[in-house]
């Protein structure tokens, strides 16, 4: 597998109404890392996401998966499904099955895996997800939380290379939002590379190890959050601000709250508060 697990060079991807959703865009996605696609409403994640799973075919350009081209008849297009996995942005428009397990099954069983190893597969998937005791359930008696956590489920099922969470957040009250964060963690730290899409700066800062920013259909940028997040003109230029705790840690430096070489950014509350004890038992013992 390469390092750069997914790439695309300069695709162009326009809707039927004559609408430029991706304009040359051209990224390499590494192997094994959190990655957010950063960018606010209308710029293109949800386009990009569908080009990358083959549902939507750019106009010009080339995406390349684990260095092959992506072919678009119906055996590549499955195979290329069973190794990239979306959750979608809405699991309302994801979820068919009449129960959860038949749900978390379905996508195993169309790969034509054995029965028993299905078994395997869904039970994993649901005690992954921390959903055992909804298997019996039936999917439109869930709430939406729950409904997310099985769309998430159905696609680990599948044992995807690359799982990809299209504004995973989104609708969710913050104890689901955390719950499917951490999730997502405990998947990248298996191994898989985990892409999700947000507007949502302080999402993508705690959260991810790269960022990509769009911008109107455009690549704006791209690094580690700690870098990306410096350049507020690029930021602005996306339409979004840099994140709170970055924000205030800034202007701690500035005042003086938090010392002056720190290295990197902290990117969690933990980490800013160990900064300011720091800083305030430097200035007491100077
Ligand atoms: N089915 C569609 N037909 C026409 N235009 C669309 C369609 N879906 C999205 N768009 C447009 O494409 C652009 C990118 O949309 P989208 O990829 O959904 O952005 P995001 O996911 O970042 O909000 C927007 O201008 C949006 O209005
Ligand atoms: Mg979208």
């Amino acid at each position: 597998m390469s390092a750069n697990i997914i790439e695309t060079k300069g695709i162009v991807f326009t809707y039927a109404d004559g609408t430029r959703a991706l304009t040359d865009l051209s990224l390499t996605v590494p192997a094994g890392k959190r990655i957010a696609v950063l960018g606010a409403n209308g710029s293109g994640k949800t386009t990009l996401f569908l080009c990358l799973n083959g549902i939507l075919r750019p106009q010009q350009g080339q995406i390349l998966c684990g260095g092959e081209p992506l072919k678009y008849d119906k055996k590549s297009l499955r195979r290329l499904r069973s190794r990239l996995g979306i959750v979608f942005q809405d699991p309302e428009i994801q979820l068919f099955a009449a129960s959860v397990q038949q749900e978390v099954a379905f996508g195993p069983l169309n790969l034509g895996l054995r029965e028993t190893e299905v078994r395997q597969r869904v039970q994993q998937a649901l005690a992954f997800t921390g959903i055992e005791k909804l298997k019996e359930k039936a999917t439109h008696m869930l709430s939406y939380g729950q409904k997310k956590q099985v769309a998430i489920a159905s696609i680990l099922a599948m044992e995807p290379e690359i799982l990809i969470g299209d504004e995973p957040t989104a609708w969710l009250d913050q104890e689901h939002a955390r719950k499917v964060m951490d999730l997502f963690y405990a998947i990248s730290d298996k191994g898989t590379t985990v892409i999700i899409s947000t507007h949502d700066a302080d999402l993508a800062y705690s959260w991810a190890e790269e960022v990509v920013l769009l911008g109107r259909g455009k690549l704006l940028g791209k690094g580690p959050p700690e870098e990306l997040f410096n350049h507020e003109e690029m930021l602005a230029a996306a339409g979004l601000r840099q994140p709170l705790l970055l924000e205030i840690y800034l202007l701690l430096k500035e005042k003086g709250y938090v010392l002056a070489d720190t290295g990197t950014p902290p990117r969690n509350l933990g980490a800013l508060s160990r900064l300011i004890r720091e800083g305030s038992e430097c200035r007491s013992s100077s």
